[in-house]
């Protein structure tokens, strides 16, 4: 079981599942990272880094 947070993309509030990865938490928030290697229903292959973002904790 997972607990949810709330995560602040580019101004936008979300509130999603701990689980959730960046790129699937910024689709929900409206806002597209620039993807190359990484699909939802694939392993995480994190190979080419187009999909790199700034994260402040
Ligand atoms: S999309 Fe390839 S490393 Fe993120």
């Amino acid at each position: 079981m997972t607990s949810l947070k709330k995560i602040i993309i580019n101004d936008t509030e979300v509130e999603v599942d701990g689980a959730m990865t960046i790129i699937q938490t910024a689709q929900i928030a409206g806002v597209e990272i620039l993807r190359f290697c990484y699909h939802e229903r694939l392993s995480i292959a994190g190979n080419t880094r187009t999909c790199l973002v700034e994260v402040v904790v």
